[in-house]
């Protein structure tokens, strides 16, 4: 059967990705090197990049699948019980191999976390695993991914892409890129840190000549992400800035993931990269006044009321 027939661009969105439940302890403070300090009890939510940009898209409106492996146990469970009651497709979600993987969370007063993750499952998403989903690959206007799965995997995936399809990539946790991936992206989504790590180094003191930089090696478009002070968009066009939504933030864990899947289901509906990253800068603001990562994400009526 031919692609196009097979699914004929039946999603918005597919999100290659990462899998994780979310162990979360509230802190008064997040304990540096050799410390110990006594937190909150514990809160167990769904989580992974790759996870919360489906969840974030699904909620908003998207029609979206997931491409991701979990183990065969509870926490496997519980996160494809998320996907599916936000009405994420599942059929692309992979299970067994290893255990669910599991990122261990710290979150202070100010919302600002610390996060380790032991990736697990998502260690052995394999390109072989996208091969065998390619289909799924060719059926979505836009493709997104992220690095808690391994670097061959989403190399994989842009292989995959149909004429005219659109690839977004959120390099976290970053490391540098292959020049096939790095022109693939469009855009390329990175803060001050992922964007020092892809550079190669410090890229100076205006985060605009980081963008034109990121831009140099190869993405069609880049948007670096300045927390409070907003973003900045960089294309052929050139490099615009837009504005940050001012919010009182209680929890930043999946905020970036909601900003990045917002933007690419706005980018894949057909909207200019700055009005697309506009948008999801308020679905990022709210975001970060709930707590967790895929409870906290809105819908768009929420999104409007902002
Ligand atoms: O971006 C937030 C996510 O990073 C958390 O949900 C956690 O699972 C880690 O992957």
């Amino acid at each position: 059967m031919a692609p196009t027939e097979e699914y004929d661009r039946e999603y918005g969105l597919l999100v290659v990705g990462s899998a994780n439940v979310d162990l979360v302890v509230g802190v008064e403070r997040r304990p540096g090197a050799g410390e110990t300090v006594l937190g909150s009890d514990l809160a167990v939510h769904p989580g992974g990049k790759g996870a919360n940009q489906a969840v974030a898209a699904a909620r908003l409106g998207a029609r979206t699948a997931l491409l991701a492996r979990v183990g065969d146990d509870a926490y496997g469970r519980l996160l494809l019980d998320s996907q599916r009651a936000a009405g994420v497709d599942t059929a692309g979600v992979l299970v067994g191999g290893a255990p669910t993987g599991v990122a261990l969370i710290t979150v202070d007063p100010s919302g600002d976390n610390s996060i380790v993750v032991s990736p697990g499952a998502n260690g052995r998403l394999t390109p072989e695993d996208v091969r065998a989903s390619a289909g799924l690959v060719r059926a979505s206007r836009v493709v997104s991914a992220q690095l808690e799965v391994p670097l061959e995997t989403v190399a994989e995936t842009v292989r995959h892409l149909p004429p005219g399809g659109r690839f977004v990539l959120n390099p976290s946790p970053p490391r540098p890129l292959p020049r096939e991936l790095l022109r693939a992206c469009d855009p390329l989504i990175v803060n001050e840190h992922e964007a020092e790590v892809i550079l190669g180094g410090p890229g100076g003191a205006d985060p605009e000549e980081w963008a034109r930089a990121l831009l140099a090696l190869g993405p069609r478009s880049v948007v670096v992400t300045l927390g409070a002070e907003g973003a900045l968009v960089a294309s052929g066009e050139g490099v615009g800035r837009v504005p940050s939504v001012k919010v009182d933030a209680v929890d930043t864990t999946g905020a970036g993931d909601a900003f990045t899947a917002a933007l690419a289901w706005r980018l894949g509906a057909g909207a200019p990269l700055a009005e697309a990253a506009a948008y999801a800068a308020r679905v990022g603001a709210v975001a970060v006044t709930r707590r967790g990562a895929q409870d906290s994400f809105p819908t768009a009526a929420e999104v409007e009321a902002v």
